[in-house]
């Protein structure tokens, strides 16, 4: 598996270092209330995971899983939900966690989604930013690392569902996509 990646981007102890303080900055944001965490599957699992054991708050945690489809000349691909929340959000402080914002439109849709069910406030919180990429615009609340438009795993991010387990991220060597 460590073979097939061509170069380290962040080590686990730099990624450990940028989720606590995202952690830390949830906390002071989000002090007095009791948010809730939305992860975007699958990509978001391990940074959820490790993201909420850095918030010092009383909160919960919940899952969406979506898909998109590009339409391949058009800017606005299509969103599909394919898990949704199982908890109400109206008058909650929603915080969306997401493994990499790449083209924005995955995001786009889900903050227009949620938006339309009366949440207290909405936030993004994304490990990965590539922002060469975007078609649509997204606002952050806040994002760990910018990335250069090369394509990563590890941390949860997968090529064809694999190396999500890597503990670092990385890139991949150009052959491994031709296999
Ligand atoms: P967007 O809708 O184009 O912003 O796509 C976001 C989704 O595409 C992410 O949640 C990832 O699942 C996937 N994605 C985008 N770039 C990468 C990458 O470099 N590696 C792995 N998955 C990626
Ligand atoms: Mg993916």
């Amino acid at each position: 598996m460590h073979n097939d990646i061509e170069y380290v981007l962040f080590t686990e102890e730099q990624i450990k270092t940028r989720v606590r303080e995202m952690g830390a900055e949830i906390t002071r944001r989000y002090a007095g209330e009791e948010p809730l965490f939305v992860g975007v599957l699958k990509g978001s699992f391990v940074f959820m995971a490790d993201l909420v054991r850095c918030v010092d708050l009383k909160c919960s945690v919940d899952f969406m899983a979506v898909s998109s489809y590009g339409s391949g000349t058009t800017s606005s691909g299509q969103v599909r939900i394919n898990k949704d929340l199982g908890h109400d959000i109206e008058g909650k402080h929603v915080v969306i966690v997401e493994d990499i914002l790449d083209s924005g439109t995955t995001l786009h849709y889900l903050l227009k989604y949620l938006a339309n069910r009366g949440p207290a406030s909405l936030a993004v919180y994304t490990l990965l930013d590539k922002p060469e990429r975007r078609k649509k615009e997204v606002k952050t609340e806040m994002s760990g690392f910018t990335i250069p438009d090369a394509f990563v795993v590890g941390y949860g991010l997968d090529y064809d569902e694999k190396y999500r387990n890597l503990p670092y991220i990385g890139v991949l060597k150009p052959e491994v996509y031709g296999k």
